[in-house]
């Protein structure tokens, strides 16, 4: 990236963003130094997955049954190692009018200076997801869940939640078995 904004700016252009994956499950923009370069150099850092497709909303967990029943790809044992950062999203959310933990999420990655793209399959999803915007989550918060991910050391190997695509495509019955 440093060297495509170098060779831009002699010819006059400026790199004005860079999209990568970035999310509470997906830190490695941050731990590479690729979000501190962006900063540094000016870039907008579009931050797509920034729920982790739909996985840091909650709906997949052992307390939502029947949503999780309909995703048997999603291992119960993955799905019990994000549950405390999935409760530490609802408590930080209540301290904030009862915002939801995609909303949180998604203002996490606001708060890190980067540009969060979530993808919405419902107007429902939309206009939940838009209530991310117009507030923001104190320093303190942002600490409390970078901690979060940074201790639990099946969150800190980053992108976790590709563990989804993996448990689909080798679950029993998928065709990529
Ligand atoms: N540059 C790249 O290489 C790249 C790669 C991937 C994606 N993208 C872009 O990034 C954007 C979004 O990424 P993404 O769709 O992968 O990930 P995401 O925003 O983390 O997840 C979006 C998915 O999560 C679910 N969802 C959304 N809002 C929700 C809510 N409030 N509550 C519960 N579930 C919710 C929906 O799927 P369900 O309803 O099916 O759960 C939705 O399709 C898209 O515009 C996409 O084009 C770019």
């Amino acid at each position: 990236m440093r060297r495509a904004h170098a060779v831009l700016i002699k010819r006059g252009l400026l790199l004005s963003s860079n999209q990568v994956e970035y999310s509470l499950l997906d830190r490695r923009v941050e731990k590479n130094g690729l979000l501190a370069q962006c900063h540094e150099l000016g870039i907008t850092c579009i931050a797509y997955s920034p729920i982790a497709k739909g996985v840091l909303s909650g709906k997949y967990s052992s307390r939502h049954p029947l949503i999780w029943a309909a995703q048997p790809q999603i291992s119960w044992k993955y799905l019990n190692q994000i549950e405390p950062l999935i409760q530490l999203l609802q408590e930080i959310g209540q301290s904030h009018d009862d915002k939801t933990p995609a909303q949180v999420a998604i203002n996490w990655v606001i708060c890190k200076g980067a540009l969060p793209i979530p993808g919405v399959k419902t107007l429902q999803q939309a206009l939940e997801n838009l209530g991310a915007l117009g507030w923001r989550l104190s320093e303190d918060e942002v600490a409390a869940l970078d901690h979060m991910t940074d201790q639990n050391p099946s969150l800190r190997g980053n992108h976790a939640h590709h563990r989804i695509r993996r448990h689909t495509f080798q679950s029993p019955g998928s065709p990529f078995h």
